[in-house]
């Protein structure tokens, strides 16, 4: 029988008959406020902030408020099973954990990567690890259990680095490749302006990089001996604009199935399409890259008709099981949770990603038990209303 990921409600019920209560918080702001309390004030605007007057990111929750999915009843959801296959990988649920950069600086010990490799290892939910982690994705990758681990690829300038890279990615066991298009140049982001704070600058979540061979080779002395070094490099190799000449080379770069990140317009999915790609990224990066664009969640349901079948990932704006089901009905394959569970790494560490992670789940399961969808395959654009 699939796991009814409701049932962590019965335990945290129990659990309370013998006077015991959640120790993580149960809604999203409080986790929100818990997070802040918890991190240092330049990883928390880090993490919160976005670009501009961080409108875009706003909308991108807002957005699905205009959704509402119609209940039916006695639709025979008493057992429900999310589970769904995605290149191949039979998972438990569409949910996964998005990359993001800065993991390793979330937790006290400077190693939230592989906390967050753990609760992935103990929830079966895949890992897309970022190229900007504070311990190399081998490390990662031996965190993560039977769960499995896409490598989020940031390609650099220096196509020599990007195959290391993809090679190490390959070697340490990762499934699939996630090419993110949409950060090639960092957006305008006032909060961290404001604070002249850049961690990447600062020479932090760049172990990829200092443990590459092919990036050591490019250093006079080892990152060690001259860390202002790392990142002068680092800032030489990262920005790569790329352009749809380039995807031949991405193409190249790999077997495994590859993914573009950051992709919301047609048109870009049908050239990505017609270079050989096996999946769609549909994000906004969480509105931290340009403000005043659309919500993720609109751009949604067009990539999904242009995809014509292709895979496509969605993320931006999900904060709880809710947001999961609107975008499974709209058509996404599978749900990238992102600020949620860096916030539940922030309060709880390893334990703080598990319970994010099982409150979404089992949010989203217990919508498609009251609501009658017993499966994903149920939650077609017909399950939603629009509100005008
Ligand atoms: C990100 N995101 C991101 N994406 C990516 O492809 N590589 C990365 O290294 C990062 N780093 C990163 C750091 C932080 C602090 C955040 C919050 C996000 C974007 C991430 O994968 C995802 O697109 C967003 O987090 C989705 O938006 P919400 O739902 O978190 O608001």
């Amino acid at each position: 029988m699939a796991p009814q990921f409701g049932d962590y409600q019965l335990e945290i019920y129990l659990n309370g008959l013998g006077g015991t209560v959640p120790d993580h918080p149960m809604t999203f702001a409080e986790l929100e406020r818990r997070a802040e309390a918890a991190l240092p004030p330049g990883v928390w605007s880090y993490v919160a902030g976005g670009a501009g007057d961080e409108h875009t990111q706003r909308a991108n929750v807002t957005a699905f408020e205009r959704w509402g999915l119609v209940p039916r009843m006695m639709a025979g959801a008493a057992q429900r099973d999310l589970s769904v296959e995605l290149f191949g990988l039979a998972l438990a649920s569409p949910l996964l954990l998005a990359p993001v950069g800065v993991l390793g600086i979330c937790t006290p010990d400077g190693h939230g990567d592989l906390a967050v490799a753990r609760a992935a290892a103990r929830t079966g939910v895949p890992m897309i690890a970022s190229t900007l982690s504070a311990d190399p994705l081998e490390a990662v990758a031996k965190e993560l259990g039977t769960a499995p681990g896409l490598f989020q690829l940031y390609p650099p300038g220096d196509r020599e680095l990007a195959e290391s890279l993809v090679r190490r990615a390959e070697a340490a066991g990762f499934t699939a490749l996630v090419v993110t298009l949409d950060t090639w140049v960092t957006g305008w982001r006032p909060r961290d302006l404001s604070t002249a704070n850049f961690p990447q600058l600062r020479g932090k979540c760049l172990a990829n990089y200092t443990s590459d061979p092919v990036f050591r080779a490019r250093l006079a002395k080892t990152p060690e001996e001259d860390p202002a070094a790392v990142v002068r490099e680092w800032a030489t190799v990262f920005p790569n604009a790329l352009s749809w000449a380039d995807l031949p080379w991405l193409r190249s770069l790999t077997s495994l199935p590859l993914l573009l990140k950051g992709i919301q317009h047609p048109e870009d999915v049908r050239r990505a399409r017609d270079g050989g790609v096996d999946g769609i990224y549909c994000s906004n990066h969480g509105g931290r890259q340009a403000n005043g664009g659309l919500p993720a969640i609109e751009a949604l349901p067009g990539v999904v008709e242009a995809a014509d079948g292709l895979p496509v990932l969605f993320d931006s704006g999900v904060r709880s099981g809710a947001e999961l089901v609107k975008a499974l009905a709209l058509g996404a394959s599978a749900v990238g949770l992102g600020r949620p569970y860096a916030y539940g790494l922030a309060v709880g560490g390893e334990d703080g990603v598990v319970h994010v992670l099982r409150s979404v789940l089992a949010e989203a399961d217990l919508l498609m038990a009251v609501d009658g969808y017993p499966t994903v395959a149920d939650l077609t654009p017909q399950a939603l209303r629009r509100l005008s």
